[in-house]
């Protein structure tokens, strides 16, 4: 670790990573151990599993995990290797099987990962202890959270702040309208970094910025601050309508809750920003309540709307590449093509993406070259990429031995 310990002294808040935190394997492999390995994932929402034996799969670095629901309408989730001689049970992304059943040998496995048959295994075989291995699984309103640590950490308090927000949401009754996957060749930490500021939206995204502010007042609040005036407004008629709605960051810098207001007379992120969707998922009080933005690192951003609500979840591949994957809610009884539109619903984020990975893939290009020297943020528009590193950096100090001196920022 000397030379990430020694990176990570010499850091200076308020600057972009030096090049080897984006470029180098070994510090790639360190953020998988301490930090995706380690720590709550946000990994499906919970209508993806939507009957007994409907299975997801997520492959995170080193780990495949099987997620699925049991009889009990429980959700769980497993190492997606058998206990016999360790073959993935599903290479499927996702599919419904009545029991899992290894494809080599035929072991079989109830859904709640109790080992029910194994053939010709002899007398003293005890398939008690041959279930498959747990990994942690919560679910919260609808949105499925792993981890993958032997001790998970808390996941209460988090859980504890978020529902109130999500509640009126009802993902509990939501169906999935579109989902994408689409790999950006750019380490993880870009992604995240271009995610957090809007500094980049008035020149890349013109079709987000027909309803999404870019102005940092709004995009960076709570990240140093005031609230300006109208959007302590838009609080306080979101939440005296019974939907939470104030700014919480947690103490940790890991997750953030806001209900945030788009461009006045806009609703929704479609084109002419109207609703995207009249059979409107969940009891949102009014349309122009804006959108419920939430984080949780290192895995997902999320928008919550009175029509529709949009999750994003990142996937680490490697050094300099990383996956992302849109899912596009929608009521469950809602009809395509009588109550939405598809093209409609996602033309906004389908292009904001696709101009994300452009900027987040010509970035990383940039910072390949040995030439490259890590820039100032903008205090002003990148409060929330320098919350974002700052708290990389913390995390990285505060779980790795002979990190922890942390040199005073310059
Ligand atoms: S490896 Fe699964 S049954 Fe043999
Ligand atoms: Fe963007």
């Amino acid at each position: 670790m000397g030379n990430l310990a020694e990176l990570l002294a010499r850091r200076r808040t308020g600057y972009a990573l030096e090049r080897p935190f984006y470029t180098d394997p070994e510090i790639f492999r360190t953020d998988m151990d301490t930090i995706w390995y380690r720590d709550w994932l946000f990994a499906a929402a919970a209508c993806e599993l939507e009957k007994t034996g409907s299975y997801v799969t997520w492959q995170v670095g080193d780990y495949n995990v099987i997620m699925v629901r049991g009889a009990d309408r429980v959700i769980r989730a497993f190492h997606n290797s058998c206990r016999h001689r360790g073959s993935v049970l599903c290479s499927a992304e996702k599919g419904t099987a009545p029991k899992l059943v290894c494809p080599y040998h035929q072991w079989t496995y109830e859904l709640d990962g109790r080992l029910l048959w194994a053939r010709d295994m002899g007398p003293d075989f005890d398939p008690s202890r041959h279930g498959l291995k747990p990994v942690h699984c919560r679910e919260l309103a609808g949105l499925v959270y792993i981890c993958l640590a032997d001790e998970a950490p808390d996941f209460d308090a988090f859980a504890g702040v978020a529902a109130p927000y999500l509640d009126i949401h009802d993902l509990g009754d939501a169906k999935v309208a579109m989902q994408t996957t689409i790999t950006e060749n750019g380490n993880w930490k870009l992604v995240w970094e271009n995610n957090r500021e809007c500094y980049h939206c008035g020149g890349n995204h013109p079709a987000l910025c027909r309803t999404f502010p870019d102005d940092p007042s709004v995009s960076g609040i709570g990240e140093g601050g005031a609230v300006p005036a109208n959007v302590q407004a838009h609080f306080d008629r979101c939440e005296s309508a019974g939907a939470p709605a104030r700014f919480h960051l947690a103490d940790s810098g890991q997750y953030r809750l806001a209900r945030m207001p788009l461009k006045i007379g806009t609703k929704s992120y479609t084109m002419d920003g109207e609703l995207a969707v009249a059979r409107r998922l969940g009891r949102v009080p009014f349309d122009d309540a804006g959108t419920l933005l939430k984080f949780h690192y290192p895995t997902t951003w999320n928008h919550f709307l009175s029509d529709h609500s949009i999750l994003f979840r990142v996937t680490p591949v490697g050094p300099t590449e990383t996956r992302v994957t849109t899912t596009w809610l929608v009521h469950k009884d809602a009809v395509e093509g009588r109550d939405y539109d598809l093209q409609r619903l996602t033309e906004v984020w389908v292009t904001t993406n696709e101009e994300d990975r452009r900027v987040v893939e010509d970035n990383q290009h940039g910072i390949n070259s040995p030439a490259f020297e890590p820039g100032p943020y903008s205090p002003l528009q990148e409060s929330g990429v320098i919350q974002f590193t700052d708290w990389y950096c913390d995390s990285l100090r505060a779980r790795l031995p002979g990190t922890q001196t942390r040199i005073a920022a310059e």
